[in-house]
């Protein structure tokens, strides 16, 4: 199988470009560039290299470098951004901060012909990030783009096959990035379109099937697309010694709990041990209101209980967890603010690690995690669900979590989804009904009323990172209105929460 090499050099969009290429269905894994030499290079067989960019300048002393002989060794070498300035300064050109300054977002990319673009025309849009530019070429490159900023936005040694591009093909705001990279792949690699999702399965099965041969495995499974779809591959792997360990803090959606169990347990023959623990869960939040404490109570909580229970089984060797790529940056971004703090299981502490971790989805998108899901034969249903936090409806709850408003909650939620999948709204990310603890008056018949506002959200976003609300049609916002307030009692008032991310975040908690 045709596969490229992505060399990391730390940059914020590394992953995409492998998740780009693949998704051209020819192989490309990443992998930190102090990992290989030049002669592992070589011996792998790669068809081509990528070097990703980074947030260094090449003349930082601690700035990442690579062997100039990999540059020699006959594969293509296509360098982005930090990359690119890579390329030219270890072939012998210099680079320094551009002159008319950083260039950040769109800019309009003028391009020669050459085989890296080929196709891209004249002008266009790319998408830029850079405070350094290459100014000097290397012997043997010729500049074959530039921008309005940029004098070498893209140069290229035909003759070696090194190509470098100071923008970011692989974002979508770049009009032609996916062209471009498919020139590599391609048009200049001269690879076959012939890795599929299956080819993944297969790989990882084996791999998971060696590493964790006569090992015992416990892994905190919570009815999402992630935990679902790694515990079913690792099933295949392992079969009954995985143990899937399902806590129902009673936190859940309706009839969520029962869901999980028949679509993982029942048909597709997981080993799961579900907990009921919803008394322990609510006596815990009894009382309390502040949101972040609510999410460190559940967090706290559901490591007690999944310890507990880790300690039923008997001898267990490895954690697995359910850890996507996306995941794995986000936990990188060490300086950030705590926003919220994420409870899921990568959040388990250092005790419960036991003899390692196994996290097969660690290299995957969301978008991937589904397909693979989907060819694992995991239910539509679930492979394609919305996200719901692990800290549950305890944070669409305002104010006290309790029994009453749990199932106020449950129900309007349950109406909401239910009228938004009747209508088909497109574009829907994320939907769900929020609790407020505000109560209004209403009437009813010739009576007044007294009760909750429910608030409904739905998001429209890819990464959730940031996120607009979705347009819903008024028809669908006024039924889903209609039957809540009818249909469940102890609800006076429905509004729509029209706040995009940011400023405000998805969850209202
Ligand atoms: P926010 O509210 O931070 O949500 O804008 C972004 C996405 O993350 C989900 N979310 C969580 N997921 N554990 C999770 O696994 C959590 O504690 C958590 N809090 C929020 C949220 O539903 C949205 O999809």
């Amino acid at each position: 199988m045709d596969k490229i090499l992505v060399l990391d050099f730390g940059g914020q969009y590394n992953l995409l470009i492998a998740r780009r290429v693949r998704a051209k269905h020819v192989y490309a894994e990443v992998r930190p560039f102090q990992s290989v030499t030049a002669e592992g290079i070589k011996a792998s067989g790669y068809r081509g290299i990528i070097f990703t960019g980074g947030p260094n300048s090449v003349y930082d002393a601690a700035s990442p470098h690579i062997d100039p002989r990999v540059l020699e060794l006959g594969i293509p070498v296509l360098g982005i951004c930090y990359g690119h300035q890579l390329m030219a300064y270890t072939a012998g050109g210099t680079v320094a901060p551009s002159e008319s300054g950083s260039e950040y977002g769109k800019a309009t990319l003028y391009a020669e012909d050459c085989a890296l673009l080929n196709g891209v025309p004249a002008e266009s849009v790319c998408w830029m990030s850079h405070t350094d530019g290459v100014r000097e070429l290397p012997e043997g490159f010729r500049i074959v783009a530039h921008t309005d900023k940029c004098a070498v936005a893209a140069m290229c040694d035909d003759k070696r096959k090194l190509y470098g591009v100071q923008f970011h093909p692989e974002v979508t705001h770049t009009e032609y990035g996916s062209r471009i990279l498919e020139n590599f792949v391609f048009g200049i690699c001269r690879c076959e379109a012939e890795w599929k999702m299956d080819d993944f399965i297969r790989r990882t099965v084996g791999e998971c099937r060696a590493k964790l041969a006569g090992k015992n495995v416990i892994m905190a499974l919570s009815g999402g697309v992630d935990s679902s779809v790694a515990a079913v591959l690792l099933h295949r792997a392992v079969g009954e010694k995985l143990t899937c360990v399902f806590v129902d803090h009673g936190l859940l959606r309706k009839d969520e709990g029962d869901f999980v169990e028949n679509a993982l347990g029942k048909a597709l023959g997981l080993r799961i041990v579900r907990v009921n623990a919803e008394e322990r869960f609510l006596s815990a939040l009894k009382g309390v209101t502040e949101p972040e404490k609510k999410r460190k109570i559940i967090g706290s909580e559901f490591i007690r209980v999944f310890e507990e229970e880790a300690g039923k089984i008997g001898k267990i060797d490895l954690l697995a967890q359910g850890t996507i790529y996306p995941d794995v940056i986000e936990s990188g971004k060490g300086d950030s603010d705590v926003i919220k703090s994420h409870h899921n299981v990568g959040g388990l502490p250092d005790r419960l690690k036991f003899g390692g971790i196994v996290e097969p989805l660690r290299e995957l998108f969301k978008d991937e995690v589904r397909e693979v899901g989907r060819q694992l034969g995991i239910p539509r249903e679930l492979v394609e669900r919305q996200p719901f936090p692990g800290p549950g409806l305890a944070v669409r709850i305002i104010g006290e979590v309790t029994r009453e408003k749990l199932s106020i909650l449950r129900e309007a939620d349950a109406v909401f989804r239910e009228e938004i999948d009747r209508a088909g709204v497109v574009g829907c990310s994320q939907y769900f009904a929020v609790l407020t603890d505000t109560k209004t008056v209403g009437v009813m018949g010739d009576a007044r009323t007294y009760g909750y506002t429910v608030a409904l959200r739905a998001v429209t976003t890819d990464d959730f990172m940031t996120a607009s609300w979705t347009k819903i049609p008024y028809e669908v916002l006024e039924s889903a209105a209609g039957r809540i307030t009818n249909e469940i009692k102890g609800v006076a008032r429905v509004v729509y929460d029209i706040t995009s991310k940011p400023p405000a975040t998805v969850e209202w908690e």
